[in-house]
C-alpha cells in the first residue's frame, strides 16, 4: 500500500537515509527508538537486502529491535558485543552544543547506556526539534516503582534550587496505568519548561534515590544530521567543529512513499 509522507515524515527520512553513511561492513551499530530512528532501521535493512550490508545492531528497545529483526538486520545484545562503532538515534531537542532531551519514546536508558558505550553518536532530526535552550519538550526521567511517589515529591524539592522555569512533574500513563518501560520502570515527565544549566540538572537528578536515569544527553552526540523535506541535509560535527550541507537524492527503490 502506497501512502503519502508528510513533509516532518520526509524530513526524517532524509536525515535518516544520510546517516546510513556512517554505517560500513563489519560495524556494530547501535540502533535508536522513535519515529526517526524507524526510518534508520528501514533504509538500512535495505542495506542489508539490496546492498549485501554486513552489520551487527544493538537495538535501544523491544520495539526496534522487532523492526530490526523484520527487515532483516542481525539483532545482539550490548552484553554480548560490549562495544559499538556507531550509534544512530533521534531526539526530542538538541542545542547548539549538540546536548539533548531524549524519552519521548520511553526508551532514554538503553538509548543512553548504548549511545555512551558507542565511538560515536549521530543523532538524526528534523528541524523542528532545535531549541536555543532545552526544556521546553518535557524532561523524562526513568524512576523505580517502588516509592514513585516520594521520588516524585523528591525531585520536586531538589528542582527548587536549579535553575530551571518550571517545576511539575507528571506520571507518564499508558492509557489508565503507568507507563512501564523496557527496564520494567515509571517515566516521570518534568515540566522546566527552560534548563539554564542541563550538565548541572542531570548530575543533581541522577543522586535521587529512586532515580535511574535522565534525559540529558550531555556532551554525548558527536554529530546531527538535520534533514529537510527538500532533500537537503545539514551536518554538524561538534569535535571537529564543522557545519556542513548536502543533498540526499531519492531513488525509487527507497519506496519513499510505500508502507513498510
Ligand atoms: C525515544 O525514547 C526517544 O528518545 C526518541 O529518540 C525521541 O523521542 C525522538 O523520537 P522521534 O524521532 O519519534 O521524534
Amino acid at each position: 500500500m502506497t501512502i503519502e509522507m508528510s513533509p516532518a515524515d520526509q524530513a526524517k527520512f532524509i536525515a535518516a537515509k544520510r546517516a546510513t553513511q556512517y554505517v560500513e561492513d563489519g560495524m556494530r551499530v547501535g540502533l535508536g527508538t522513535g519515529s526517526t530512528a524507524a526510518w534508520l532501521v528501514r533504509c538500512l535493512g535495505e542495506m542489508v537486502k539490496n546492498d549485501g550490508l554486513q552489520i551487527t545492531g544493538v537495538p535501544t528497545s523491544t520495539r526496534t529491535a522487532d523492526l530490526a529483526r523484520e527487515v532483516g538486520i542481525r539483532v545482539s545484545t550490548l552484553d554480548e558485543v560490549k562495544w559499538l562503532d556507531v550509534t544512530i538515534d533521534g531526539a526530542d531537542e538538541y542545542d547548539a552544543n549538540l546536548n539533548l532531551i531524549k524519552g519521548g519514546g520511553g526508551a532514554l536508558l538503553q538509548e543512553k547506556i548504548v549511545a555512551t558505550a558507542s565511538d560515536q553518536m549521530v543523532v538524526i532530526a528534523d528541524v523542528s526539534k532545535q531549541v536555543e535552550a532545552l526544556g521546553a519538550f518535557p524532561l523524562p526521567i526513568e524512576i523505580i516503582p517502588f516509592g514513585w511517589q516520594t521520588t516524585k515529591t523528591l525531585v520536586e524539592e531538589t528542582l527548587i534550587n536549579l535553575d530551571v522555569m518550571g517545576r511539575s512533574s507528571a506520571l507518564r500513563l499508558d492509557r489508565d496505568k503507568p507507563f512501564i518501560t523496557d527496564e520494567g520502570n515509571y517515566i516521570l515527565d518534568l515540566h522546566l519548561r527552560r534548563i539554564g544549566n542541563a550538565r548541572q540538572v542531570s548530575l543533581v537528578l541522577n543522586q535521587i534515590p529512586g532515580v535511574v536515569e535522565n534525559g540529558l544527553f550531555i556532551d554525548i552526540c558527536d554529530v546531527i544530521v538535520i534533514g529537510h523535506g527538500d532533500g537537503t541535509v545539514e551536518l554538524r560535527d561538534i569535535n571537529n567543529g564543522t557545519v556542513t550541507h548536502d543533498k540526499v537524492e531519492i531513488v525509487d527503490g527507497d519506496n519513499l512513499f510505500s508502507e513498510f
